[in-house]
């Protein structure tokens, strides 16, 4: 296959995958109570809805989803735990943007969960996906073992909390303020939590639902952690470069923010550079998989990540 084949298969998949996510999600989040639940109140429910559905490239389902298909996993079988993971995420999403936090007005286009409703309900909004998201893994609907579930909710509890995603938050809005700026060191650190944390989960789920070999999984994580790198470097290249138009959520503002990036340090050539190398290094530990052709799509995605306009 050459390379514009290459790429047409990957957003085919890449889309599939969004599809597949979003009508899963809107079944998650539909007004029908589940056993044990009293009612879903409407306006929080439409919150969630609104915070969830109808936007984003949904890399990280794809990524669930893909992973967990080089070993053999049916999409069906992977996708409420690809579910799960876009639910923390939107729900990262729109505490990021309150105005305790990054204060933004637009994302995905679409004015902030906190602007269409209300602050109260964006913070419970972002409650109910994160709770909701560990209630869809530990489900028996998600796999029929048990143990393998727990091993679910245990990898996504720490991608997500204090020593992950929650923790980079925390790292990234205190060096706002800190009196001396991070360093290279300290900067990277900050957004392997805050975003890579999320994205190595999503390649984690798929080892864990596919029964790979221990050496498979760390390969596999290899690839997550340099791809969840390199996410961010463009996420903040974007932020330097890109519009509002194209990317659906406000540009220009981290430099003024004080926000740690690695814009901010290095330049914007040299972060071009850097990220061009996570590249290289996320495409070699596929190859370490041992998984052969199988691993091109996540070397696509990997390639996607930095070459993305939004
Ligand atoms: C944006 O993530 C927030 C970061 C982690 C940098 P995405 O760029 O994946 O956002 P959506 O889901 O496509 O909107
Ligand atoms: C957000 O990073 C990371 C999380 C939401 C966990 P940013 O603050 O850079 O994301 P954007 O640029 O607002 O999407
Ligand atoms: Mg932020
Ligand atoms: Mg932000
Ligand atoms: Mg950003």
């Amino acid at each position: 296959m050459d390379a514009a084949k290459k790429a047409e298969e990957f957003h085919r998949r890449l889309e599939s995958a969004a599809d597949a996510t979003e009508a899963a999600l809107d079944a998650l989040l539909a007004p029908t109570t589940l056993p044990g639940e009293i009612t879903r109140p409407a306006r929080l429910l439409e919150a969630m809805r609104y915070a969830t559905l109808g936007g984003g490239k949904r890399l990280r389902p794809f990524l669930v989803i893909e992973s967990a298909r080089l070993f053999g996993v049916e999409d069906a079988s992977a996708l409420r735990t690809a579910c799960a993971l876009e639910m923390i995420h939107c729900y990262s999403l729109v505490h990021d943007d309150l105005p305790a936090m990054d204060d933004d007005d637009l994302r995905r286009g679409r004015p902030t969960a906190h602007k269409a409703f209300d602050e109260a309900t964006a913070i419970l909004a972002g409650d109910g996906l994160l709770t909701y998201a560990f209630d869809v893994v530990a489900d028996p609907a998600t796999h029929a073992d048990a143990n393998l579930r727990a091993a679910l909710v245990l990898a996504l509890a720490r991608a997500s909390g204090l020593g992950g995603m929650v923790g980079g938050q925390a790292l990234d809005l205190a060096a706002e303020t800190a009196a001396v700026p991070l360093d290279q060191a300290e900067t990277l650190q900050m957004q392997a939590m805050k975003t890579g944390a999320l994205l190595r989960f999503a390649v984690d789920a798929g080892a864990i639902l596919g029964g790979a070999t221990p050496a498979q999984a760390q390969a596999l994580h290899r690839y997550g952690k340099a791809l969840g790198a390199a996410f961010q470097v463009a996420d903040d290249i974007l932020d330097a470069e890109g519009d509002a138009a194209a990317l659906g959520k406000r540009a220009g503002k981290d430099a003024g923010r004080g926000k740690a990036t690695l814009v901010g340090l290095l330049g914007l050539e040299k972060a071009k550079a850097r990220c061009d190398e996570l590249v290289a290094e996320a495409t070699t530990a596929l190859i370490e998989t041992g998984l052969g052709e199988k691993t091109e799509i996540l070397a696509q995605a990997a390639r996607f990540v930095a070459a993305r306009r939004s």
